[in-house]
This record gives structure tokens, sequence and C-alpha cells, in this order.
């Protein structure tokens, strides 16, 4: 059997300072990792908010082939809020932890040994009651006691944790010493082969990958990790060099993972575009120029031989070539093929809305690239129900003063706001969209990126809203860098509008 992955891109990673999901979101995140095909979705934390218990639930209602596990301290009001959440899934699993260190236990949780003993072992006990599958942590295993983590584990996998998971979490582990903390385990506790290991490794010193990898050296069998390695402060184990790294180095390890590479790039991407965290450029494997030669000598080496300079190869991980693909009189069917070409494959509604925006683009650019197309799907995935529709907007901006004049719609009726501002035009439009929707939220982000090259590049804005302390993601794309920032706006506007759901 070969190295099992754990998600943790919707729990961990979800964590990531300034992000927040709805569960509209996390669902379509949950529904990529299923097609990527990993072991176990940790798809949240159910007490934490009504909202991660949604996530949760819609999850384990909605998605099929991984197994589904939801977070809960060692307590009673935890496990049985994760196990509600869990109630429709196929393969639900409670994943419950408590600190093990000396440092947590006396500064955090107030509490002895024994003490910490028996609320791990109660809440196996508890979690067991919902479900068959149940992974136990200790917090902090790294800096813990290693003969008390021993003796932990032990009395879990007793009372019926089916996997116990070793985190590092602050990331202060070397590979050989977390290695060889594996091997200590696997020595130490009688009853260890009851049970799966797992290891949950963080990044602070950039070492979270090549611990993770020394602990399957010494017997782990399954990692937790996230894609593109979000998480708490650097960051989670990087799925996607996880997987890449036992991919090209199998004549090395060994050791395999069942990830679906293909679906590799189209998950890195959902998730930052969802979540808004950018991809690093020099970033392995998902980065923009993982693949991008600039030297003209690695490039003339790559052109007669690709394996040259290249080790793997782009298309393993489903990265297609910028082709043009579309042009101005290209019909839905030719639309359609070229979606699904590129791995996409949208609801009827998605579908529609996709089409009406690649029609007003190609108008405007006539040839349509792959990246283009692209960025089209990627903004009609990110899409909420509209509240508000931008109808008309026109921008004035001279001697330092713009005026921004707009027309919205909502529910039929139409809207017409102004607003001056010294501050550009994309303020004042920002201020009589705030007029018009009556919304107070602060903008705590703007970010402008070109998809493509070229004078026609489509321009794509992401902006990150605070709205009542929540931050709320908007993305709009167009040729029109004015229409797009307006268009990441009402995104996330309409965001906050349908957030009674989230
Ligand atoms: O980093 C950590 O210790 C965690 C646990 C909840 C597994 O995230
Ligand atoms: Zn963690």
């Amino acid at each position: 059997m070969g190295v099992k992955i754990f998600d943790t891109t919707l729990r961990d990673g979800e964590q990531s300072p300034g992000v927040s999901l709805n569960s509209e979101e996390k669902l379509k995140i949950a529904k990529q990792l299923a097609k990527l095909n990993v072991d176990v979705i940790e798809a949240g934390f159910p007490i934490a908010s009504e909202g991660d218990f949604k996530g949760v639930k819609r999850i384990a209602e909605e998605v099929s082939g991984p197994v589904i596990a939801a977070l809960a301290r060692a307590n009673p009001k935890d496990i049985n809020r994760a196990g509600e959440a869990l109630k429709a899934a196929a393969k639900p699993m409670i994943h419950t932890f408590i600190a093990t260190s000396p440092i947590h236990m006396e500064y955090k949780l107030k509490k002895n040994e024994e003490e910490v003993l028996e609320a791990a072992v109660s809440a196996v006990k508890l979690a067991k009651e919902y479900t068959d599958l149940v992974e136990f942590s200790a917090e902090d295993a790294f800096r813990s006691d290693k003969d008390f983590l021993c003796k932990v584990f032990a009395a879990v996998i007793d009372a019926g944790a089916t996997s116990i998971n070793v985190p590092d979490t602050v990331g202060y582990a070397t590979p050989q010493e977390f290695g060889g903390l594996i091997k200590y385990i696997k020595e130490n506790t009688p009853n260890i082969e009851q049970a799966e290991i797992s290891v949950h490794c963080h990044d602070d010193l950039g070492l979270s990958v090549a611990n993770s990898i020394a602990a399957i050296e010494n017997g782990a069998d399954q990692i937790e990790c996230a894609i593109n390695g979000i998480g708490e402060r650097a960051g989670n184990t990087s799925l996607e060099e996880l997987a890449l790294i036992f991919n090209t180095r199998y004549d090395y390890y060994g050791q395999k993972t069942d990830i679906n590479l293909k679906e590799i790039y189209r998950t890195s991407r959902l998730v930052s575009n969802l979540t808004g965290m950018d991809i690093q450029a020099n970033k392995a494997i998902v980065g923009k120029n993982a693949f991008a030669h600039e030297s003209g000598i690695h490039q003339d080496g790559v052109i007669k031989e690709r394996t040259t300079y290249e080790i793997m190869d782009a298309q393993t991980i489903g990265l297609k070539e910028n082709k043009i693909v579309l042009g101005k009189h290209s019909g839905r069917h030719a639309f359609r093929d070229k979606l699904e070409d590129l791995g996409y494959q949208l609801e009827k509604k998605e579908l529609n809305r996709a089409f009406k925006r690649f029609k007003e683009l190609a108008d405007k650019k006539k040839k349509i690239s792959s990246f283009d197309l692209e960025a089209i799907v990627e903004g009609e995935i990110a899409q909420v129900e509209e509240v508000y529709q931008i109808n008309l907007l026109q921008v004035t901006s001279s001697s330092g003063l713009s005026t921004a004049t707009l027309q919205m719609e909502k529910d039929g009726e139409k809207i017409f706001e102004s607003a001056c501002s010294e501050g550009g035009p994309i303020d004042a439009i920002y201020e009589a969209m705030n007029r018009i929707t009556g919304l107070e939220c602060e903008l705590v982000n703007y970010k402008i990126d070109a998809v493509t090259g070229g004078k026609d590049a489509l321009g794509e804005v992401i902006v990150k809203l605070d709205h009542e302390g929540e931050i709320y993601l908007g993305r709009g794309v167009s040729t029109d860098v004015i229409e797009a920032s307006a268009a990441a706006y009402n995104n996330a506007m309409n965001k906050i509008l349908n957030s009674v759901d989230s």
C-alpha cells in the first residue's frame, strides 16, 4: 500500500491568516479534492462556528469517495458537534486532539499528564459512538516527552483509535529527529500495529515536506498536507510537492500516493482563487515559473531534449499550453468541448454564464487562449447568487478628481448613484456601490494582475472586504481593469449579502 494522503486544506489551510471560505466554496474545493483522489478530506472544525458546521455537513452530504473527517478537541461538546455534522457521510472520521507537551499542558490546558491521558481516552471512546474511524492527535507531539507520548498513543489505540497522528505543531523538528521520533513510537508503543501512523508537519523552518518524508522512511503510513502548502503561520506540508516527489523519485523511495496527478494544477488554481492566497512564482510544482526556462542555454537544451533541464513534464500535473483555442465565431459546442479538454465540467447555469462572458470577451479580443478560458471559468466558479447586478458604469477622472456613476439592479429595480473621490476612479466606484447597497465594508486588500500578456490581456482583480470582522473575497475579470475592479467589489458584496448562508 502506498502513502495515504490526508488533506487538511479546508481545516488547517482555512486557518491561514486572512482566509475565510463560505460553505459553497468549501464544497467546491472538497469536490475537486475528491477528483484529486485524496484518501481523507478534513472538512473543518464544526464547533468553531455555524459556518464551519454547515461546511462539514454539506461536504458529508454531497462528496463521495474519500473519508470525510471533522476536527474536535478532546471534550464532549466538540465531539458531539463533529458527530452531528458528519451524520450523512458514507465514510466519516472524527479527528480528536489534545496537547501532550509540557509547555502546552502547563500553560494552555492547565492539566497534568494523568488528566490529559484521561481526556484523550474519553474523547476517543465518545467519538467511537459516532464513527468507526477515529484519529487521535497529540498536539505538539514533537516537543512532548517521548515515553508519555507512547503511553497516550497506547491508551487511545486501546480505546479504539484507528489512527494516531504525530504533529510537529510549531514546525521545530529536523528530518532526522522527526524520523527518529516515528521510529521510537513504533518501537515503544506495544499496540501500534493496530493503528495507522499519521504525521502533520508545519513549515515554520521550511522543513515540513522533508520531515514528512523522513516519517514515511521510518514507518509512518499517512501524511497530512494542504494544497499549495497553506495553513497556520508558514503553513502545512504541501500536497503537490509530496505527490510529485514520490512520483518523480519512485526509483529512490519506492512509494506512491493514489493522487490523480493530472488534477494537481487545477486544484492548486481553485484553492488559490477561492482563498485569495497567491502562489509564489518560484513555488515548486505549481508556481508560475516552475516549468519556465529563462536562460538561452536552458531553452536550447529543452528544445533539443526536454529532459536536459526538466525532471518532470508539465503535463503530468495537468498544465496545458497557452494556445489560441477559440475565436469570435466559435459557438456553444466548441466552447463546451474546449472546456472539457481543459478538464472543466460546468453545470448548465455556470456554462451559460461562462459562454456569455466568452462572447463578450471574443468581441473585444478576437483570439481566445486557453489561459483566457481558464480565467473566465474560474471567475464563474467564484460567482454567487447576484443580489445586485451592475448594468452601467461610467467613470471620469481629471485634475485629481474622479467621478463614478453606476446603475445597478436589484430584483428588477434600477438604482442610480454617483460618487466623487480624490482617491482615484476605483475609490469613487466603490463609494457609489456602498451607497447603493447600504453595506458598510472596508477594503482591506486590492490586487490586480494580467492573466495573459499583450495589449488586450485580461485583467484580474481580487479584493478582500472586511464586513463586521469577516473577510469576503471578490474576483472580477475583464479586458478593462476598471470593469474588473467593479466586478470584483460586486462579487464580494454579493457574498456578504448571501452570507446568511455561510
Ligand atoms: O498543528 C497541529 O497540531 C494541528 C492538530 C489539530 C492536528 O493542526
Ligand atoms: Zn496544524
